[in-house]
């Protein structure tokens, strides 16, 4: 079987303060979908990171150009989806570091069009041939399927220097980008360590604050519908602050390593203090699916020559990411 059709399901139903768009088209892959490749790839070792860093990691894919993903008539349907799912954005102002300005994280619960197009085995097979891994719809509906807006207040920055949560996203135009002055996305030509301590913070926290610019690169968008892939965990980005107040929509589908019992360095333990509806139980599906993945993969390797100790190593190491998680929900509800 295609190990890319096989990520988790969706839940059932969705959170309470989540309303289902009445007025959206069904999301038709033939007639929406306009999938390229990008002209250009960058992998780990570009940006400076050594060996120790890229063996844990999936792919040693790092970030690629700017790619045509919807069609002209899927653009106009998503930009109808997205305009209307604004009314319905998340309440919160940020989360963590109070970084994003204006998003609707799990746009899927509100649009079926957006979680069909997130959903479609079509994106995510191409998307894993330009990471060089298998890679499924993300198992977390906040991040499956995600729009960023500008912010009300545009002296604010769409998004600051951070590394994102999950592994592997694509950050996709859904309007015009020509008419933008400011809101570039941009990435640090470094790793993220050095980006982070050029900034003087830890972890996974925005700054709003300038690089070197010559160490900074500008994705180009030539137009609405391109997106661009980044192993998002790995690249120290931002979306810069407009100069003048313009629509910019962004929608940014998150992935997940497939086959399931292999590693995925989704940070949940980062994730568990959003303040999205839902967020912990939709993380905890994550870690008890890819957990008892690993433990399936695990009852098919155990050999009765096994040692006992080699035995517990790797039997922890198939229930480490869980018995973490659980601590920190049981952290959470003191
Ligand atoms: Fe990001």
């Amino acid at each position: 079987m295609d190990p890319t059709a096989a990520t988790l399901a969706f839940p059932e139903g969705r959170p309470g303060p989540y309303q289902p768009l009445q007025d959206e088209p069904p999301f038709d892959p033939g007639h929406h979908l306009a999938l390229e490749m990008p002209a250009q790839i960058r992998h780990l070792e570009e940006l400076g990171y050594g060996e120790t860093d890229t063996q844990q990691c999936a792919s040693t894919f790092a970030v690629s150009d700017a790619f045509r993903i919807l069609s002209a008539e899927g653009v106009a349907a998503m930009r109808h989806v997205c305009n209307q799912i604004y009314h319905n954005r998340n309440a919160s102002e940020g989360t963590g570091a109070n970084r994003l300005g204006s998003y609707a994280r799990g746009a899927g619960y509100r649009s079926q069009f957006v979680r069909d197009f997130c959903d479609s085995p079509e994106l995510t097979q191409h998307l894993s041939a330009i990471a060089g891994v298998p890679l499924g719809r993300h198992s977390v509906p906040a991040v499956a399927c995600g729009i960023n807006y500008a912010p009300e207040d545009i002296n604010r920055s769409v998004d600051t220097w951070h590394v994102d949560s999950v592994a592997f996203d694509v950050v996709m135009m859904v309007t015009d980008p020509t008419v933008l002055k400011g809101g570039e996305f941009q990435f640090f030509h470094g790793t993220k360590q050095e980006g982070q301590a050029l900034l003087g913070i830890t972890g996974e926290e925005g700054k709003d604050e300038t690089l070197p610019e010559d160490r900074v690169v500008t994705i180009a968008f030539p137009e609405a519908g391109f997106g661009f892939m980044q192993q998002g965990s790995m690249i120290f980005h931002r979306a810069c602050r407009l100069l003048e107040r313009a629509e910019r929509i962004t929608v940014i589908p998150s992935f997940e390593v497939l086959p399931a019992h292999l590693p995925d360095s989704t940070n949940t333990l980062n994730m568990a203090d959003w303040e999205d509806p839902g967020i912990c139980p939709e993380l905890a599906r994550y870690e008890i699916w890819r957990t008892t993945a690993r433990l399936k993969h695990l009852l098919n390797e155990i050999d009765l020559e096994d040692d006992a100790a080699a035995l517990a190593v790797r039997i922890n190491g198939a229930i480490q990411r869980l018995v973490d998680f659980s601590h920190k929900l049981a952290g959470k509800s003191k």
